[in-house]
């Protein structure tokens, strides 16, 4: 037992320990001064038609944890990107995400967005069915498909990936899921994919896609939007933060407290510092000191976006104090925290800028991983336009 635990004491990747190292030592996220963001980027539909083309249709994205199909043989349908998907996990354990449509005659495979259990999906037109590896196992009456190869008939597969509790997947062939792998890195080191999903809701917000992303990008809003709610429980603190790829990376902490800790000890980091991951384009995550809520903001237009909030706890609630205990954390951050007050403030941000009447936002300091954010932006774009400009 006592072996155990050094053995399985967890570290945290040579990344977080650098930006462990940096708070420790007082140094924040390098900032230039006052900055801006033009209005339009957050209004201006042709830029969002430019956003859809080259992030939306053609990056890798996450589209939930991996505790949403926690075994075998599951399977969900996921219709926020636009496409109707079919998430799902085969026999032997490998995610597949598919387009959830039956090969037979087109039809919507599986319907609803519920989480299933079983090896067979089955249509409900004629019933063909197919396995949760997307193989067509049967159709009735094959006899009046003459010469029909079932073997070519498996469901419409897309690239997916699944590391460090994440699914992700791509809407186009030939997706590189490197950086994707190696943010995993990070999540395993903090054990993410054994975690249990206790709850997970989807709201639709009245803003831009970036401005619910800025929301999460920034601890200055802290004190004040959530002042009812998280601000007591927040600690004022430095910030560092760097990349993965267009991924983001920050720790929140305080340099007192972290004398005297071993930092490459992840569970004593963890007590003194929050990470949180901007997973580019459209997923946040934040590491609380007992759970891990992973958001995928989905756009659906240019001031209407889905977020889907999930929250991962260490196991399952095992008595009814501890599922009271979750209950209230859940309906605190999902429901006060998020709904109540950065997605209000995200909508009410869309209002202000449709009126025209600011035509750029001003960025202060503690605002620097916003307009960091905003440069991915245009340069990822950028990629994009050359990708789609070379076929
Ligand atoms: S459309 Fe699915 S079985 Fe006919
Ligand atoms: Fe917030």
């Amino acid at each position: 037992m006592n072996n155990n635990d050094t053995v399985t004491r967890r570290r945290p990747t040579d990344g977080q320990l650098a930006l462990a190292r940096k708070v420790a030592a007082g140094e924040a996220r390098s900032n230039a001064g006052v900055g801006h963001v033009p209005a339009s980027v957050y209004i201006d539909p042709d830029h969002w038609a430019r956003e859809k083309r080259t992030l939306f249709d053609r990056m890798p994205q996450v589209l939930c944890p991996s505790a949403l199909l926690p075994d075998p043989n599951m399977s969900v349908a996921h219709d926020a990107t636009g496409r109707p998907l079919l998430i799902t996990r085969d026999g032997d354990g490998k995610a597949h995400v598919f387009m959830n449509v039956c090969r037979h005659r087109g039809t919507r495979l599986v319907e609803g967005c519920a989480v299933a259990k079983g090896k067979r999906m089955v249509c409900p037109y004629h019933a063909w069915s197919y396995a949760t590896d997307g193989r067509l196992l049967a159709l009735p009456r094959p006899d009046t498909f003459p010469g029909f190869d079932k073997d070519a008939h498996g469901l419409v597969e897309l690239p997916s990936h699944e590391s460090g509790g994440l699914i992700w997947f791509s809407p186009v062939e030939g997706a590189d899921f490197s950086d994707a792998a190696e943010v995993g890195r990070d999540f395993d080191a903090i054990g993410f994919a054994g975690k249990h999903l206790y709850e997970r809701r989807t709201h639709l917000v009245a803003s831009n896609w970036k401005l619910i992303m800025d929301a999460f990008l920034e601890s200055y809003h802290v004190l004040r939007l959530h002042a009812a709610t998280i601000a007591p429980f927040f600690k004022d603190g430095i910030t560092a933060g760097d990349q993965i790829g267009p991924h983001q990376r920050s720790l929140v902490g305080r340099a007192a407290e972290m004398e005297g800790i071993d930092l490459s000890d992840w569970d004593e980091l963890r007590k003194v510092g929050t990470f949180a991951y901007q997973l580019f384009p459209a997923t946040v995550i934040v590491v609380s000191p007992d759970y891990v809520n992973v958001m995928t903001i989905m756009p659906q237009g240019v001031n209407r976006t889905m977020a889907e909030d999930f929250m991962l706890i260490p196991q399952p609630p095992q008595s009814e104090k501890a599922e009271s205990h979750w209950r209230r954390s859940w309906e605190l951050l999902d429901g006060g925290v998020f709904a109540s007050e950065d997605f209000r403030a995200a909508a009410l941000g869309q209002e202000g800028l449709e009126t025209g009447a600011v035509t750029q936002l001003t960025l202060g300091t503690l605002e620097g991983g916003i307009r960091r954010f905003h440069e991915i932006c245009t340069e990822e774009m950028a990629k994009g336009d050359a990708a789609l400009a070379n076929g």
